[in-house]
């Protein structure tokens, strides 16, 4: 091979990988989100995890991820609710760890409940339960998913007495899990490597190493309705009679509308756990 040529294949490697990884440091705060918190450990978002505004969340998740401005501008718009700045236009990522309003919730995938004090950072525990219905399996598959976050969902009812699941903490977990599945595996199909998941939730790492590339069709919510659906489909007897889950009901979460009751959300009726 001539010079020229090796030069660019290394300039053509260095860009399929990505920003290097870089764990966060004694000073740099994450979130409860291992999407945010890989973004910011591979310098997509400030490495600090400080001063974080829509556009910047937007534009990073289009250019790294493929996921559509109709789905982070409303999410990203709702987490700004937990700044600690009043009316801020930039949050800080252990804002988010706030529970129950506008996002964290019990039963997620990787943390404890709040309740445990432990709601922020990836919870080695929490995570086997989780991995265990992936067991044998190469690929995180819709049905494998749905599954554990039932059992998630079941484990917090049985070990936290201040658990608070409805409607709205529901539809943000199938939205979680349509998003790693489509992000990491496929908008459509889901199927995501488990050699990808692993990284992405132990070490908040991006995948590059194991092969990952930015997924060629977007992720957005009519993609994120679409599978949260065959989510609920999987897994039927996790839902309550008359909640529909899809776009529409993952739209009045992001509006902050109940999607079971049509009643709007407020901080004092999410942190006294009435909604
Ligand atoms: C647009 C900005 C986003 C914000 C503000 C945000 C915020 C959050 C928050 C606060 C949680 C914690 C919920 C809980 O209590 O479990 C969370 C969880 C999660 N987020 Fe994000 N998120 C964003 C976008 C994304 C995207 C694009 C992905 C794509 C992979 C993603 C993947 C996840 C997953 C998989 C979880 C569940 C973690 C678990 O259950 O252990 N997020 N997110």
């Amino acid at each position: 091979m001539h010079l020229p040529v090796i030069f660019t294949f290394i300039a053509v490697q260095v860009a399929a990988q990505g920003n290097p990884f870089q764990a966060p440091g004694p000073n740099d705060v994450r979130s409860p989100c291992p999407a945010l918190n890989s973004l910011a450990n591979h310098g997509y978002l400030p490495h600090n995890g400080k001063k974080i505004s829509v556009p910047m969340v937007v534009k990073a998740f289009k250019d790294v991820m493929n996921v559509g401005a109709d789905a982070t501008t409303p999410i990203g718009t709702l987490g700004l609710q937990a700044s600690h700045v009043l009316l801020s236009t930039t949050f800080n990522l252990d804002d988010l760890k706030q529970h129950n309003f506008p996002f964290e919730h019990d039963g997620s995938l990787s943390r404890q409940d709040a309740f445990f004090n432990k709601n922020q950072n990836f919870d080695a525990d929490i995570w086997a339960q989780t991995l265990s219905n992936f067991d044998g399996l190469e690929n995180a598959t819709i049905p494998a998913a749905a599954n554990a976050r039932f059992a998630r969902a079941n484990d917090s009812f049985d070990r936290n007495p201040k658990l608070n699941y409805g409607a709205r903490q529901l539809v943000t977990s199938f939205l979680e899990n349509a998003l790693f599945l489509s992000v990491l595996g496929n908008p459509i199909s889901g199927n995501a490597p488990m050699s990808f998941v692993r990284p992405f939730f132990e070490e908040e790492r991006l995948p590059f190493d194991e092969g990952w590339t930015r997924p060629d069709s977007e992720t957005n919510l009519e993609t994120l309705g679409a599978m949260t659906a065959l989510l609920q489909l999987a897994k039927p007897e996790a839902v309550p009679e008359g909640l529909q889950i899809g776009t529409q009901s993952i739209t009045d979460v992001l509006n902050l509308i109940d999607p079971l009751t049509g009643k709007v959300t407020t901080v004092t009726c999410a942190l006294l756990g009435l909604c």
